[in-house]
């Protein structure tokens, strides 16, 4: 399969600029900047794009292009510090200009005048309106290039070599502020690199299942099935690959949503004619958390507890020798980019459903290079039902995480009633699900008590809190501007329809400072 390596220079859009190159069907991977030659040719790129990065050329230990990626003779597209490292590297000069450029610029591209006559310039068509966040900038171009655009603050705003087929960019293509921007990376990748655009749900699961086959052969895997997207997507693409030879796992923590152990058996059996064995393990996991108040604590419990439960059950079906996991691309590139291994720990995100450390098994790992969006689409194609493939996001350690305070088997479902009303209602009105905007939403239980009256009657019961929020990745989010009259519905259908709850208040804090969930 053709592709196009992208050299991760310490740059917050790296992920974007990946995105946008599949989003026009074309394959391709990130890599630190630094990573060997062997790692990076070993995908055969038709082509590189440079990111952006927080340095400056000139700084001590400033990330630079490799040698080798010259010496390929291939085409290469360098995004703002990308642009600058290129320009550096061919003796070019780069400055620190006296104004930060950062936010909306317009741009003015340049008309080309070719031997063959004077062409608009196909790379930056479209685009006038441009996200700029950069301090250096160009003053003088390599050897063999020529200005594509300016804009206020930069007079090279773009530049081109069309022999080298080298290109720079000071702006940023791959963001949403850029409109059209990603229109200039489709053009890069396919029109200029010439890598064939067919990377879609279809030619991803034929690549998935061929070598899911050749890794697995005749073997036995078993799947641990959480209901969540990418577990449910990973033992599909598996059980199409191998068929009967996949035993898919569901544990039921008893601390999952309202229907969920019934809708993710009633997905795998109609839609993937795929048995699911069902484990309830529901008292097990109570009495474990009993009396434990702590969130750390609380989500160290529910870990350990499934690592063991599903140790029992991968036993007792004979030790199979692989295990599927639905380790995403996001995870792995997290794990690998440069400077990304120091964010501090805020939460232990325990991935229940996800691999037992100390077990003895191989991994299979199919949606180890894609991201969500793909995950969801292959999701699609292979037949699963939209309700589970536009599921939001749900924590592993499930409702623990939710109900704040001591998790009981009573407050476990108040919790579950009044989240099923707050789901029911947002779906009907518009606001979950493929389109919608409101990314995660979810109820929180409080262990507070507060006065209310009903009918004539005292009531001294606990509060909930409603937490809906829209975010692109999870990393930031912000509370959803939800309708009033839709929160006052939700309010009253959860105190009229619930026992033990009496107020309802909704969650306006932005994350960072808070996170999504509250614990
Ligand atoms: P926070 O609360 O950190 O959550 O803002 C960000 C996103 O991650 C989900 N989340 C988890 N997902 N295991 C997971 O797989 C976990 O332990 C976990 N904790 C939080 C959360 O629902 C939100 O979508």
């Amino acid at each position: 399969m053709d592709s196009i390596a992208i050299l991760d220079f310490g740059s917050q859009y790296a992920q974007i600029i990946a995105r946008r190159v599949r989003e026009a069907q074309v394959y391709c991977e990130l890599f630190p900047w630094d990573a060997s030659m062997e790692k990076i040719l070993s995908i055969a790129p038709k082509g590189f794009i440079l990111s952006g990065g927080p340095k400056s050329v000139y700084e001590e230990n400033a990330p630079y292009i490799q040698d080798f990626i010259f010496k390929t003779g291939l085409p290469i597209l360098g995004i703002c510090y990308g642009m600058q490292a290129l320009t550096h590297a061919l003796g070019g000069q780069v400055d620190s200009s006296a104004q930060r450029e950062y936010g909306y610029a317009e741009i003015e591209p340049a008309t080309l005048r070719l031997s063959s006559g004077q062409v608009s310039n196909p790379l930056l068509s479209n685009l006038s309106k441009v996200w700029m966040s950069h301090g250096d900038r160009i003053t003088k171009l390599p050897d063999g290039f020529i200005a594509l655009a300016r804009s206020g603050n930069s007079p090279l705003a773009a530049m081109g070599d069309m022999k080298r087929k080298y290109f720079g960019v000071q702006f940023h293509p791959e963001v949403h502020h850029t409109p059209n921007g990603e229109k200039l990376l489709q053009h890069f990748v396919v029109d200029i690199c010439g890598v064939k655009p067919n990377w879609n749900p279809k030619s991803i699961i034929e690549d998935a299942v061929e070598r899911i086959r050749k890794q697995i052969g005749q073997e036995r895997v078993l799947a641990a099935v959480s209901g969540g997207v990418d577990s449910s997507v990973a033992a599909a693409l598996v059980h199409k690959a191998i068929g009967d030879q996949l035993v898919a796992v569901f544990v039921d923590t008893g601390l999952l949503r309202h229907k969920e152990g019934e809708q993710v058996a009633s997905a795998f059996r109609n839609n993937l004619h795929s048995e699911l064995v069902t484990v309830n393990a529901s008292a097990e996991f109570l009495s474990a958390l009993a009396g434990i108040t702590d969130p750390e604590q609380k989500r160290k419990i529910v870990g350990e507890k499934f690592i063991r439960v599903f140790e029992a059950q991968a036993k007792q079906l004979g030790q199979p020798r692989f295990l599927v996991q639905g380790t995403i691309y996001p995870d792995v590139v997290e794990s690998s980019g440069p400077d990304r291994n120091k964010a501090q720990k805020i939460k232990s995100h325990h991935n229940v459903g996800g691999l037992p450390e100390d077990m003895e098994f191989e991994l299979v790992e199919p949606l180890r290079y894609l991201f969500k969006d793909e995950v969801r689409a292959v999701g699609e194609a292979l037949g699963l039902p939209a309700s589970l493939v536009w599921r939001q996001p749900f924590p592993g350690p499930g409702l623990t995480v939710r109900c704040l305070g001591e998790v009981t088997r009573e407050r476990v479902s108040r919790l579950r009633a009044a989240d099923a009303i707050l789901i029911e209602e947002l779906s009907k009105a518009g606001f979950l699900g493929k389109k919608a905007e409101t990314s995660q939403a979810f109820v929180v239980l409080l262990p507070v008590r507060s006065v209310g009256v009903m009918g004539d009657q005292r009531t001294y019961q606990e509060a909930a809190a409603i937490r809906a929020v829209t975010t692109e990745d999870f990393m930031t989010a912000d509370w959803a501007r939800l309708p009033h009259d839709l929160l006052a519905r939700i309010s009253s259908r959860i105190v009229n329809e619930v026992d033990g709850i009496n107020r309802v208040v909704y969650d306006i804090t932005s994350k960072p400072p808070a996170t999504i969930e509250w614990e």
